[in-house]
């Protein structure tokens, strides 16, 4: 029962489409929600009182898209890319071996480390997918770690199919046992639609199986090439198609006339130095863009959600603005999230205080740490 008057706020960014922009704002903050929010100069007095001082404010980051669950790291296929060789999906297996060595404590561990990293960047929700596990109990245990530190987990057991297996198996695999395993500790179903990873029937059978068991539907789409991802997202009513790097006209039209969510991961192609999604063909058709890091030590080792809005702004025709939305409503549109990503009343009282004057600055400074304070529930995290 406590509350916290913020005066002082510069600029609030509240991504909130009624007052997308507030200046000489106060926000108060109560039982970890958003009581009130106006002009500073009409702030109501509560327990606790932080004068930002001009600063600029806006919601937590909504990091939707995140594989935080793996051992080892791929630094040498990292630096053998940048001399020149491509990305491929069978990188995934060596981090799998890694993670499948591992005890439980040390993935917690490591998790918790990234998760701390989210943190004091600004991030106050996030997802976590298995995938690197790809057996029943390596999988299941992925889940259980990932759900002590977030509701938002996803099955991502059709990551890519392991060593030693027929695509036809492990799909048996991955829509039977291993579903019946992870589906208690998982919200969402995911699978890496791609070619390389899992195509459109296999995909579409993992995704029905998933939806059977209780769980809502997200998908890796055409990260590499043109594909059914997409699609296949639209047809089943998925929250969110991520990566969309390759698209046809169809699939502009088909993500803009369903809804579904498109999820930009720009560290991906940051780290496989490909080309970048194209944000603004998005927007301009209607379509719902969300920005993630993908953190994962293959394509995008990054927990920076500054990071990926400095790369839409500067590569994918984004506005500041813009990114910032994608990477705060967005995020909470790709999770169906309606209390994240935005700063209205009766919203968490989720927010970052920037070190700067206005949220332009995420994309103008560039790897600048610019998360002064974070507060998540209306208590302050960082
Ligand atoms: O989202 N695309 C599939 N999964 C990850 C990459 C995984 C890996 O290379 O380890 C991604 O980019
Ligand atoms: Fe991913």
């Amino acid at each position: 029962m406590t509350s916290v008057v913020f005066t002082g706020i510069g600029q609030l960014y509240t991504a909130d489409p009624e007052q997308e922009e507030i200046e000489d704002a106060a926000l108060v903050a109560e039982d970890g929600l958003v009581r009130w929010i106006g002009r500073s100069a009409d702030a109501p007095a509560a327990d606790e009182r932080v004068d930002v001082e001009g600063r600029a404010v806006i919601p937590g980051f909504v990091d939707s898209h995140a594989h935080l669950v793996f051992a080892g790291d791929r630094a040498g296929e990292f630096a053998a890319r940048m001399a020149g060789l491509p990305y491929t999906a069978g990188g995934i297996r060596s981090t799998v071996e890694a993670t499948r060595r591992a005890t439980i404590p040390e993935l917690v561990s490591t998790t918790a480390l990234l998760v701390a990293e989210m943190a004091m960047q600004g991030t106050t929700t996030f997802e976590i997918k298995s995938g690197y596990g790809l057996t029943v109990e390596d999988e299941r245990r992925s889940l259980e770690i990932a759900r002590q530190f977030t509701e938002e987990t996803t099955f991502l057991g059709a990551h890519v199919v392991p060593p030693g297996t027929t695509a036809d198996d492990y799909v048996r695999l991955v829509t039977g046992p291993m579903l019946e395993a992870c589906a208690p500790y998982a919200k969402w179903v995911d699978v890496f639609c791609e070619r390389g990873a899992f195509g459109e029937e296999h995909s579409r059978e993992v995704l029905m199986a998933g939806r059977k068991a209780g769980l809502l539907i997200r998908v890796h789409a055409n990260q590499l090439g043109e594909g059914p991802g997409v699609r296949l997202a639209c047809e089943m009513g998925a929250a969110s198609a991520d990566h969309c790097t390759h698209l046809t006209a169809a699939d502009v039209d088909a993500l803009a006339s369903s809804g579904v969510v498109a999820t930009l991961l720009p560290g991906a192609e940051f780290s496989t130095r490909s080309p970048y999604p194209d944000a603004r063909r998005l927007l301009d058709a209607g379509v719902t863009v969300a920005l993630a890091t993908d953190c994962n030590p293959g394509s995008s080792f990054t927990t920076s959600m500054a990071f990926c809005v400095a790369l839409a702004v500067r590569e994918m025709g984004m506005t500041p603005l813009e990114a910032v939305r994608a990477a705060t409503l967005g995020g909470a549109r790709a999770l169906r999230r309606t209390d994240v990503g935005m700063l209205c009343v009766g919203s968490r009282a989720d927010l970052v205080i920037l070190e700067a004057p206005s949220y332009i600055h995420l994309a103008y400074r560039p790897g600048v740490p610019l998360a002064a304070q974070v507060w998540r529930m209306g208590r302050r995290l960082v």
